[in-house]
């Protein structure tokens, strides 16, 4: 097949990616995606970094068969896991995501920034270096469980979890909140309401779309016309599958 109708593979350990391929689909509409969810072996965040690494190499491997031409690990945990060896590894482009550090330290004033991801996304590599440029005021809130409820529809349990987390800051004196586990942007809109109106939200997705447009565009493998389309994969029961069209359909703000 041609380079530019071939699929574009999306990956996470479950759901939480296709909140950044709700993104890709609105940026990229002549795109075809397989988007794959690690059920089965979710979640990464709680996991050592090796296991995370031989998770994304079996995802990869199955989507490598479909023929992919880029690949989106939809997953902040998976890519500070793996982005760097992939990228070594592999001859096509690979789109990684990391927590929206960066421009929530450009909206910050004098207050904190509070970043919620997985406990391994906050204590890799990767995101220390982010620390490091970008991490004045900020504050790393591991939600370990947060991920579950998701993956479970539990509205009502994440709503309760995050009024705990919240409650344990000061939040007059806290200027942005970082959604770092693309899980949680589905939670974007209730925490929008939960939250001060002063306090900036940021996450990854958009962001993702866009920086795979680019990528896509320079390796002139952008497919421009024709109907675009979803495949959806899990590792998983079958069951998964219902679940994950809901999600893609749920609407997040932007
Ligand atoms: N959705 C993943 C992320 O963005 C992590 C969820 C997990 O498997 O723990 O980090």
């Amino acid at each position: 097949m041609n380079q530019t109708e071939r699929p574009i593979g999306v990956f996470d350990s479950g759901v939480g990616g296709i909140s950044a391929l709700q993104a890709m689909i609105r940026t990229l509409p002549q795109e075809r995606f397989i988007y794959y969810g690690d059920t089965a072996n979710a979640p990464y965040g709680t996991k050592k970094t090796e296991e995370v690494i031989a998770c994304v190499e079996r995802v990869t491997k199955h989507l490598l068969e479909k023929d992919i031409k880029a690949l989106v690990i939809a997953c902040n945990t998976a890519t500070g896991a793996a982005a760097y060896t992939l990228r070594r590894e592999l001859t096509i482009p690979v789109i990684g995501m990391e927590p929206a550090l960066k421009p929530a330290s450009e909206i910050r004033k004098t207050g904190d920034i509070l970043v919620l991801a997985t406990p391994l996304a906050l204590h890799q590599e990767k995101f220390n270096r982010l620390m490091e440029k970008y991490g004045e005021g900020a504050v790393r809130v591991p939600c370990t469980g947060l991920m579950e409820l998701v993956e479970q529809e539990n509205w009502d349990g994440a709503r309760k979890y995050l009024q705990e987390v919240f409650a344990l800051y000061n939040l007059k004196k806290v200027d942005a909140v970082v959604l770092g586990c693309t899980h949680y942007v589905f939670l974007k809109k209730m925490i929008r309401e939960m939250l001060p109106e002063h306090i900036v939200i940021t996450e990854g997705s958009a962001g993702t779309a866009r920086q795979l447009k680019r990528v896509l565009a320079r390796g002139k493998i952008l497919r421009e016309t024709g109907e675009g389309s979803v495949e959806l994969e899990t590792s998983g029961p079958e069951s998964e599958l219902e679940k994950m069209r809901r999600l893609l359909n749920r609407l997040i703000p932007e």
